[in-house]
């Protein structure tokens, strides 16, 4: 088996991470090709998982659009392709490079197996374009890894073939559980003035595109409100570096007292940071899945989301955008300690830590 493992994005780097460090223990023939979609974001989580890209396609713009990113992996992932002839190519999750790497490949007729495959939101434009590039990524795929019994019934319910269908785990929690370290300290992260015993710590994290404009004003100002109305709460809010992002956080975040904008962290102190959080309010996917394993209540700053295990398990809730509604779930979550007890217990709906290792077994038995 020759295996082509690609990724472009942060989250994609941190769940790929795993599968890319069990191929290299078993000594698989492989090449790592990333797109960089995302430049320091990507580098960061490199580093952090000491990987060695074989091929890097370099593609980030600042400020870019999909038609950049979807134009410029498909065209420079084609020649690397055809000078490597892998028999698969492993994407994971849901961003662009996901989908334009694997239509890539079946223009190349390379057999594709998704990472995290089956997540869905049946919601056209929510999350726009991760659900499309998911629904579009399924009917490229040839082996489909999904992290839940959940994400396998929805990839039957599409008439996916059961036996190209494998419940694996989902790898973030590999990561998480490669990477947490009760002993770190953040002396070195412009945290270390923090007082994270006496204080109670709100963590932000927020990015996506359908939260543009007035609902991520919705969501900033309803944080401000929350920190405002509560003088032994600091919130640290690593920024994404979309520019989109930035503005709207800094016209209504900056200067703030006990509001901390800083720069996205790398995965080590977020894991940490994660962990000595109280209360994590995000629009993220990946958080939305590794906070269960830290017991860390989770308000999701979404209309939808795709990952319905951890509000089953009743410690993420879904609160929408809207700044009234966040005001007061998470007030809710800070005044009465019943409920924060209710959502704050630990849970595991989205793996064991072994998702990469049963992902190698299968390709090596399904791959020739
Ligand atoms: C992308 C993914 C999204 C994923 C998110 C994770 C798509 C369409 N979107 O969204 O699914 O949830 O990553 O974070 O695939 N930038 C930098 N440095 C970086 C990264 C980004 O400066 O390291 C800036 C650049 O100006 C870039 C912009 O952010 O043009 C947008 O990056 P892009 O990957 O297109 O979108 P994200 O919002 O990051
Ligand atoms: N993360 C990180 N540093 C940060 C913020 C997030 O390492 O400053 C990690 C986080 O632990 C998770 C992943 O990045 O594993 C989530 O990425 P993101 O929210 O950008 O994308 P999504 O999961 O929404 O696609």
């Amino acid at each position: 088996m020759k295996a082509a493992v690609v990724f472009g994005t942060r989250p994609e780097a941190i769940k790929m991470a795993p599968v890319v460090k069990e191929i290299e223990r078993r000594g698989i023939d492989h090449v790592v090709i990333v797109t960089a979609q995302h430049r320091e974001m990507l580098d960061q989580k490199l580093d952090a998982f000491d990987i060695e890209p074989h091929y890097d396609l370099n593609i980030m713009r600042h400020n870019q659009d999909l038609f950049h990113v979807t134009a410029a992996v498909l065209n420079d992932i084609k020649p690397v392709l055809e000078k490597e002839q892998p028999n698969v190519l492993l994407v994971q999750g849901d961003t662009t490079t996901t989908f334009a790497a694997s239509l890539a490949s079946f223009y190349l007729k390379i057999p594709v197996g998704h990472v995290e495959a089956g997540l869905r939101t049946w919601n056209k434009f929510d999350p726009f374009p991760e659900e499309i590039n998911r629904q579009l990524t399924t009917r490229l795929t040839d082996f489909h890894f999904a992290p839940t019994n959940w994400a396998k019934q929805n990839l039957l319910n599409e008439g996916v073939k059961p036996d190209n269908i494998f419940v694996t785990g989902n790898t973030v929690i590999d990561a998480l559980l490669m990477i947490v370290d009760p002993t770190y300290t953040f002396a070195g992260d412009g945290l270390g003035r923090i007082d994270f015993e006496e204080k109670r710590i709100i963590l932000l994290t927020s990015h996506r595109r359908e939260n543009f404009g007035e609902p991520m004003v919705g969501i900033f100002s309803a944080c401000r409100q929350l920190v405002e109305q509560n003088a032994d709460v600091e919130m640290i809010y690593p920024v994404h570096p979309n520019p989109n992002v930035q503005k709207i956080a800094k016209d209504i975040l900056s200067g703030v007292p006990r509001v901390h904008l800083i720069k996205p962290m790398e995965y080590r102190p977020f894991v940490q940071l994660m962990n000595k959080s109280y209360l994590i309010l995000t629009d993220s996917g990946g958080v939305q899945e590794e906070a269960p394993t830290l017991g860390k209540p989770v308000l999701v700053l979404r209309k939808t989301t795709e990952r319905p295990e951890a509000i089953e398990a009743g410690t993420a809730k879904l609160v929408g955008t809207d700044r009234d509604t966040i005001v007061r779930e998470g007030q809710r979550l800070l005044s009465d300690a019943n409920a924060y007890r209710e959502m704050a217990t630990k849970a595991n709906p989205y793996g064991d830590g072994k998702a990469a290792g049963r992902i190698v077994d299968i390709l090596l038995s399904r791959c020739p």
